[in-house]
């Protein structure tokens, strides 16, 4: 049975465990989640995955330079990555790490499945290969002979290897991406991967010998050999929709809907992964989601230079949703974005503190105040068409888009409060005149409330709270819908949402 419309698999990348996370790392979380709680809103039911990449030479390396075996070292890493991802309130189902005995069965059910297809063969190799990446490099690749990335050396390694013929599946990716336009997304990312496509794909190295690296999943049949660390990591997409596992729970989930990522990792997904899963003969993801990445102050983000940013560290200071909210509305997704501490105060002061913050705070206020703190009897409101954009938005992954969206509306309710003047027409004697307003506002404070949800679940729970709705389900078609607010509904004051902020 084909996937159904309403379920809709979403993946981060797993992350390695060779260091701690950092800002980078939290906002490819945050930018999956938020498509997450986004395609709930929408009704459907999620799978959402996340996980760690616990093998391959790099991890080795990390745990023999701590002088701990590889085993202890990742349990104490992965549990780092579960604790922020509970921090970052991200909705994930499932958490899979790749020494899982489920995940060693999947990574050799589809070595299987490639080398029944005739795709796997053995030769001896010499290669430039950077560790940091996990990524044989040829010389025209790399920055005067350091890896563009990294800026290392890439180290030179002579074996025998397994094989995979991913130059076989030149054409037929460049077929799957003519027939389907939006398979890479944006549109920059396509075209990187399409010129890739244009200059023809090598075969490449998918296992490594035990004697030089043994930390990795036994190649099926050959103890002599470990699966390179990419074509183990990759599956974990399918092990986490139960291959190899459960097949109804498989046919549920697969194909996935999005694999996000960012772009220095985008060849990996879009042209490797798809190779593997056509040479299995499994449907491939409907789209890799790639995004560009953080850096701070200007400067690319490293341990060397010293200024790599802590997530816990920001979401201290100001609070997660502060930090889910300036990651989105700052840094348009897809394109590179900078950092820096001084452009989210002034974020936080000027969009989260002043405008919406005091909207609630104001509100609520004169509520209490002109209506014996209840919600003022109904006035007629109209859908308003910027919902339908919102959506649009959204679909696309313009998260800055859609939340501007959003702010305008919080201003423009604003800037009602001011034309209004509520407390002068209660003197004046208008009191229908005040509910309207009031009553305008507390209905738009629903519509922002279920708007942000995606974005700031908790800051999106306290609002709804504050407005007599408790364990509410947000669903997108309330927002569609005009007068969900009922009149005579006590309202609950609640401490500013974004309090000033102190030194
Ligand atoms: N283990 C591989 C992924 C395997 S998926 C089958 C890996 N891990 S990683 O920990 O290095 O990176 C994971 C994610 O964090 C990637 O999407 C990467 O782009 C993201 N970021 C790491 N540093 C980043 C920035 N400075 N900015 C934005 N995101 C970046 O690659």
């Amino acid at each position: 049975m084909p996937k159904r419309d309403d379920h809709y698999y979403l993946t981060t990348p797993i992350y390695y465990v060779n260091d701690v996370a950092h800002v980078g790392h939290a906002y490819t979380s945050i930018a999956s989640d938020i498509m997450a709680r986004f395609q709930r809103l929408l009704g459907k039911q999620v799978h959402f995955v996340t996980g760690t990449d616990e093998h391959g030479q790099k991890i080795a390396r990390a745990a023999e330079a701590r002088g701990v075996g590889p085993q202890t070292f990742v349990d104490e890493i992965s549990e780092g990555f579960r604790e922020l991802n509970k921090k970052l309130n991200t909705s994930t189902t499932d958490f899979i790490r790749t020494t899982e005995p489920r995940h060693l069965k999947a990574a050799q059910k589809i070595w299987e499945a490639a080398n029944a297809a005739g795709d796997i063969y053995k030769k001896s190799y010499e290669g430039l290969y950077c560790v940091s990446c996990e990524q044989f490099y040829i010389e025209k690749d790399l920055n005067d002979g350091v890896c563009p990335i990294h800026l290392k050396a890439p180290e030179l390694l002579q074996e025998e290897n397994y094989f995979f013929k991913l130059s076989k599946y030149t054409e037929p990716l460049k077929k799957y991406f003519d027939a389907h336009p939006d398979f890479v997304y944006p549109q920059n990312r396509q075209k990187e991967m399409r010129q890739i496509l244009e200059e023809g794909l090598d075969d490449i190295s998918i296992s490594r010998s035990v004697e030089k690296l043994s930390w990795g999943i036994p190649v099926p049949g050959d103890d002599t050999q470990v699966m390179y660390v990419w074509f183990d990591a990759l599956t974990n997409y399918i092990t986490a929709a139960g291959y190899a596992d459960d097949e109804k729970f498989f046919d549920t989930w697969w194909p996935a809907d999005a694999h996000v990522m960012g772009k220095e990792i985008n060849r990996f997904h879009s042209l490797l992964w798809p190779a593997m899963l056509l040479s299995a003969g499994l449907p491939l993801p409907k789209q890799i989601v790639v995004h560009g990445w953080l850096t701070a102050d200007g400067q690319k983000m490293s341990k060397s230079i010293g200024n790599v940013i802590k997530p816990y560290d920001v979401i201290e200071k100001y609070g997660l949703d502060t930090f889910r909210y300036f990651l989105f509305r700052e840094l348009p997704f897809g394109s590179d974005g900078d950092f820096s501490f001084a452009k989210l105060e002034q974020r936080y002061r000027s969009d989260l503190g002043n405008d919406l913050g005091n909207l609630v705070m104001r509100t609520v206020a004169m509520t209490q105040k002109f209506c014996a703190g209840v919600v003022p009897s109904e006035t007629s409101g109209d859908h308003e068409e910027i919902w339908d954009r919102y959506r649009a938005h959204m679909e696309r992954w313009e998260f800055q888009s859609a939340l501007e969206l959003v702010w305008e509306y919080v201003r423009g309710l604003n800037q009602l409060i001011d034309h209004e003047k509520p407390w002068a027409a209660e003197k004046e004697g208008r009191h229908s005149d005040v509910e309207k307003t009031l009553y305008t506002i507390l209905e738009g404070l629903r519509h922002i409330a279920i708007a942000l949800q995606p974005f700031m679940p908790e800051t999106a729970d306290k609002i709804l709270a504050q407005l007599g709705f408790e364990y509410f389900n947000p669903q997108f078609d309330t927002l569609q819908e005009w007068g969900l607010l009922k009149s005579g509904v006590p309202l609950i004051a609640a401490p500013p949402l974004f309090p000033p902020l102190t030194e």
